[in-house]
């Protein structure tokens, strides 16, 4: 079984999504370690509540980028992970520290990548009036919150959406779609290949989630 580390920034619903996928049997995973940067983020309880080890690493305990990106990885790197996920960690990474995950290294991102890199995305759609917005999972490379997508989930921006309930939909699917990418790493149908995802054939069709709403 596939050892997996999770870093979280704060809630961590989209760890427990994972934690609750593991525990329904349909994510054959071992959730090593769940390691935040902010030591009073959310997550951190409900992953020790789940009885997973849990860390923190404080960024700000840390001169610069390349001292923290160190030491978590040596934090890290004590679990073996196989797969290392980054569920709401809201930092941006040395090349490094991608460079020494990659192919083991998941994002998932609150936009269809590559629109809306960054912060405050479901504002931002609803500034620019799009009609269909969403939610990718992708391999991390250098470049902040980019690399190479596994799977995406679209929802429609409906006329008097706000932010909050934009932000919900695809909450919503983001939750479907995590434990899916995990689960297909999980059983060697989710790799990468020179830069591409390569996936299993029969998954292709898989790879792009409608929330119920998108008609
Ligand atoms: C999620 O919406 C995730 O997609 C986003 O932060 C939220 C974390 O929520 N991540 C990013 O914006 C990364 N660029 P959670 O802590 O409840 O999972």
């Amino acid at each position: 079984m596939k050892n997996i580390v999770i870093l979280i920034s704060g809630r961590g619903s989209n760890m427990e999504a994972l934690i609750a996928a593991r525990d329904a049997g349909t994510l054959p995973v071992n959730i090593a370690a769940v390691i935040s940067n902010r030591p009073a983020a959310q997550g951190l309880e409900t992953a020790a509540r789940a009885g997973i080890a849990t860390h923190y690493i404080d960024h700000k305990a840390f001169a610069g980028r390349e001292a923290f990106d160190a030491a978590l990885a040596e934090c890290i790197d004590t679990f073996a992970p196989d797969l290392l996920i980054l569920a709401g960690f809201m930092r941006i990474l040395t090349p490094d520290f991608v460079r020494h995950y990659e192919g083991r290294l998941l994002n998932i991102h609150p936009s269809l990548l590559p629109s809306f890199p960054g912060l405050h995305t479901h504002q931002r759609a609803l500034d620019e009036g799009v009609r269909i917005h969403g939610c990718t999972v992708h391999f991390v490379t250098a470049e902040l919150d980019h690399g190479p997508v596994v799977i995406q989930a679209a929802v429609p921006v409906l006329d008097g959406d706000d932010e909050s309930s934009l932000s919900a939909r695809v909450l919503r699917q983001e939750h479907q779609i995590y434990p899916q990418a995990v689960r297909w790493f999980a059983e060697d149908k989710l790799t990468l290949v020179d830069g591409k995802v390569r996936l299993a054939a029969e998954l292709r069709d898989d790879s792009l989630l409608r929330s119920p709403e998108l008609r």
